[in-house]
């Protein structure tokens, strides 16, 4: 009887085809785990004459090893299976996954457009630093303190400094630069500014500036004007521009540039409103008084600057009509403009 219980797990051990790995578990659980039905047949061996013992222990010792050969075979049997199919279902040749690829910032598109359009003309760049002091934001370019022009660009003090300051315009860097360099100078400075402004939809306390600076012998007023339509010609594909008198401490005469655009569209239209023209930027000579602030002789020398800002131009470009979005860096807007150059 116990004879023929092994004898038939023999032929079930031989007769078995797990084909899974979870089948193949299986089987390994109920011939070879550590309940396996052939243990516990072997426990049996008390009940079986003295004579026939060995016989029986011969038997069990069978079924041992075919279940562990069986078991051997089949696994190897598997796994090679399993090879085949994960390399069946790797394709070197397949296209790989694209990488996820940074854009150009709408700021920075519109700022080296700029950039380029007076390199062309002879000017380099020139940057320096965001945290600046006093003097160089305000008082070498004639805003001394108290004076009412500083109303105009009131800004962040440092936490317990009364001299250090978020600059306000990158005409600080023109008067960086023309206290370490005599002329020829001929630079334009592009980069961040702050001013204590509400944030909206059309204004913001940080913006972008690119501001421009020529100094030598003879510079003079139709210089700038030539200067300025070149730029509108490049920039917005201007024919006209116009210049208004105006006001800054720190060049005399001034005036703010306007370029014609017209109202053929209806963009131009409500960004004109209605007039065609729109006020681009700010520009003058430079006061002779700001030339001897930084140590270069005003009786030989004159010189034109310009600044504007960026974030409408760049507005205007791209049909942006809040410019929070510009400070946002929200992807799903940035990516938009992945393949504008
Ligand atoms: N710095 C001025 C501003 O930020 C712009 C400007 C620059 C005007 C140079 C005249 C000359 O408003």
């Amino acid at each position: 009887m116990l004879f023929e219980q092994v004898n038939s797990i023999i032929a079930e051990i031989e007769q078995a085809s797990p084909d899974t790995p979870e089948a193949l578990e299986q089987f390994r659980i109920r011939f070879l785990g550590s309940k396996n039905v052939i243990k516990a047949l072997s426990g049996e061996i008390r009940n079986i004459p003295n004579e026939q013992k060995r016989d029986f222990g011969r038997l069990v010792n069978e079924a041992i090893a075919a279940a562990e050969a069986k078991f051997q075979a089949l696994k190897s049997g598997l796994d090679a299976a399993v090879e085949q199919i994960s390399a069946a279902s790797l394709d070197l040749s397949a296209p790989g996954e694209p990488g996820i690829w940074g854009t150009r910032h709408p700021i920075s598109i519109t700022m080296n457009r700029i950039i380029r359009i007076f390199e062309r003309i002879g000017f380099v760049v020139a940057e320096d630093r965001e945290i600046e002091d006093d003097w160089h934001n305000f008082t070498a370019l004639n805003t001394p303190e108290d004076h009412p022009a500083r109303d105009m660009q009131d800004t962040y003090y440092l936490r317990g400094s009364d001299n250090l300051l978020l600059r306000t315009h990158t005409s600080s860097v023109q008067a960086r630069l023309m206290n370490v360099q005599q002329p020829p100078i001929r630079i334009i400075a592009p980069g961040r500014v702050y001013r204590n402004e509400t944030i909206s939809a059309r204004s913001h306390c940080q913006f972008h500036q690119v501001e421009g600076l020529y100094v030598d012998e003879g510079v003079s007023f139709a210089d700038l004007k030539q200067t300025l339509l070149y730029f509108a010609k490049e920039m917005f594909g201007a024919t006209q521009i116009r210049l208004r008198p105006s006001f800054f401490p720190f060049t005399e005469p001034s005036a703010e540039m306007d370029v014609y655009l017209g109202t053929d569209t209806e963009d131009n239209y409500r960004l004109t409103k209605g007039t065609g023209w729109l006020e681009i930027l700010g520009c003058g000579m430079v006061d002779p008084a700001v030339l001897d602030n930084c140590g270069i002789d005003s009786e030989r020398y004159t010189g034109f600057a310009f600044g504007m800002g960026i974030e409408r131009q760049a507005m205007r470009l791209f049909g942006i009509n809040d410019i929070r979005l510009l400070f946002e860096n929200d992807t799903r807007f940035l990516r938009q403009f992945a393949t504008v150059v």
